[in-house]
């Protein structure tokens, strides 16, 4: 059966974690789906693969044109995507256009936002108010890189209070889950027992309702992990040893 967005907050309840990763091709689309992942991201973490130095460079365009390509791979999957930097942070009608582009363009069922301060607020409860299922994405947010880093968030009481208030403000706007980044496993725990929505960690303790991360990253893709990252298989070794036999058998008229 394909998964929504209230199939993960019943799981919330029985205690079963949701299993989340991003996709960026159709390729790694139909292996995430068929492996049982329930949460497909098409984040804008699509930067490594575009080879960005951050995420701000993405466009609409480009994870339009990715998000489509992960949509056919799906069969059983939550497809959402990432609204990229200065797609939806400039007005309410700026984000319900690239959100409706996203879902009428690239059928999935919902987009993600990082931020919970006021007006992101407003922009997120207008847009679940048109039907338009939201993520949200709070602690690290990489769009925010030029103030923030790239540092653990939530350390101080008072930053961690900030947190733990927009993560109340976003659930009363109506998101369907929120996405917790690299914040102290303490602050996860709380947001988590408080919120009634799942909570998605990535670098954020094994107490959040699920897990996220970056597919490059698990797959030893990426050049450089974040410190919370677990890389599961080292695929640029792989890629290299196999690209240099078949060089090696070319010049040889091996193959
Ligand atoms: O862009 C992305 O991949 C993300 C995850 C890190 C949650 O936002």
């Amino acid at each position: 059966m394909p998964i929504n967005t209230q199939q993960l907050k019943q799981w919330k309840q029985q205690g079963r974690p949701i299993v989340a990763l991003t996709a960026w091709d159709y390729a790694i689309a139909q292996l995430l789906d068929a492996a049982g992942v329930d949460l497909i991201l098409v984040g804008d973490s699509l930067s490594v693969i575009l080879g960005y130095e951050t995420t701000l460079p993405v466009t609409l365009e480009e994870i339009i044109h990715h998000a489509k390509a992960v949509k056919r791979g799906i069969k059983r999957a939550l497809l959402v995507v990432d609204l990229p930097f200065l797609t939806y942070q400039e007005s309410i009608a700026q984000a319900m256009q690239s959100a409706g582009r996203v879902l009428k363009e690239t059928g999935a069922q919902g987009v993600k936002l990082e931020g919970g301060y006021p007006a992101m607020i407003d922009i997120i409860s207008r847009l679940v108010q048109a039907g338009i299922p939201v993520l949200g994405h709070l602690g690290l947010t990489p769009q925010s890189i030029h103030q923030l880093g790239l540092k653990q968030q939530g350390k101080t009481p008072q930053a961690a209070d900030l947190i733990f208030h927009q993560a109340i403000a976003l659930e009363q706007a109506g998101v369907f889950a929120l996405v917790l980044e690299h914040i102290p496993c303490h602050l996860a725990v709380k947001i988590t027992k408080e919120l009634s929505i799942p909570t998605i960690g990535i670098g954020a303790g094994q107490e959040c309702n699920g897990q996220i991360l970056v597919t490059s990253d698990v797959l030893g893709l990426s050049e450089k992990q974040p410190p919370f990252a677990k890389v599961y298989t080292d695929l640029r070794q792989e890629i290299t040893k196999a690209v240099e036999k078949y060089a090696l058998e070319v010049r040889n008229h091996h193959f």
